[in-house]
């Protein structure tokens, strides 16, 4: 499959067909590799992977699945080119585009990326900027469907920072009409033009009662309550006890309802142990899936 779009900016530039056949296109990826049937369909290729901001689980799933698929990736911290001294995005963009078939970009303001994207004449990819983690949304969806072999008929609950994490799983659950409840205090939700934009496809419920948010959910989720971006640093506090995801608030879910978290945790913070090494949690399927639905997401950006 070759997706329409040349970049991977938020999840929204991609077609519900596309979305789908992505996501099956991972679980296929995923059995393949589990049986030694892998191709090394990107032999060849190569992709820069930048970073402005820490990673483990973005860093080492792209770089694994480049290895798998036969091809390499140049590692480049931000800091360490000629951009931090002045070089324009522009520039970086149209000389990488000139060595490697595609970009992986980690960055703090989403416009970074943007610009990155206008100038590259191969796929971007947003490795995580301050307003989208699409990346995350594709391993999520992917995860959604192995362990509830469906897609529709369910709800989403978030629970905590309206971020960017959630505001790409906004759009994921607008391509997949899956339903989503999404408690936050106040002054910390999702972006409203995202909001706005999905609700005409799918049920978005903003509350600030993240029991009525759980309440009947299939799929019970959050993140840390400070981003790499945040800066206030007690920003925690704002949260709790009430945005926690503890045992007590997981009874109110459905009684199979599933624990996702993108990763890293702040273990008795957003989510407490009890949760998130219990039976309910799929973490560690999730953060596998990282590395299977990048390998789709990078043979449909170029189209093999
Ligand atoms: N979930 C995620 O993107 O993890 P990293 O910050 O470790 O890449
Ligand atoms: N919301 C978090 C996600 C980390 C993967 C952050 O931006 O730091």
């Amino acid at each position: 499959m070759k997706l329409e779009t040349k970049d991977l900016l938020t999840v929204d530039e991609i077609s519900d067909k596309e979305f789908l056949e992505l996501i099956d296109h991972s679980i296929k990826l995923k059995e393949e590799n589990k049986t030694g049937k892998g191709k090394p369909l990107l032999e060849n290729k190569t992709l820069a992977m930048l970073f402005e901001k820490p990673s483990t689980r973005t860093r080492v799933s792209f770089e694994t699945g480049m290895l798998q698929l036969g091809g390499h990736t140049v590692n480049l911290s931000l800091n360490e080119m000629q951009h931090s001294r002045g070089e324009s995005v522009a520039d970086t963009a149209k000389t990488l585009s000139g060595y490697v078939d595609a970009i992986v970009a980690r960055v703090y303001e989403h416009s970074f990326i943007e610009d990155l994207a206008k100038h590259s004449t191969v796929p971007v990819i947003n490795g995580l900027s301050n307003s989208y983690h699409p990346c995350q949304t594709l391993a999520d969806f992917m995860t959604i469907k192995e362990h509830k072999k469906k897609l529709k008929d369910l709800k989403i609950a978030w629970i905590g920072d309206g971020n960017n994490v959630c505001n790409s799983l906004i759009f994921g659950c607008s391509k997949t009409q899956t339903a989503i409840a999404i408690a936050t205090p106040k002054g910390f939700e999702p972006d409203s033009e995202v909001v706005e934009k999905s609700s005409k496809h799918t049920s978005v419920d903003l509350t600030i009662d993240p029991e009525s948010a759980v309440k009947d959910a299939d799929i019970v989720m959050t993140d840390t309550f400070t981003s790499i971006h945040t800066s206030d640093l007690k920003q925690a506090e704002k949260f709790l006890p009430a945005f926690q995801v503890n045992d007590s608030l997981m009874e109110k879910a459905k009684n199979d309802a599933i624990f996702m978290h993108c990763l890293p945790a702040k273990r008795e913070q957003e989510v407490t142990s009890s949760v998130i090494d219990g039976p309910q949690s799929v973490v560690w399927d999730e953060a596998e899936n990282r590395l299977h639905s990048q390998k789709a997401l990078l043979l449909s950006l170029l189209g093999i």
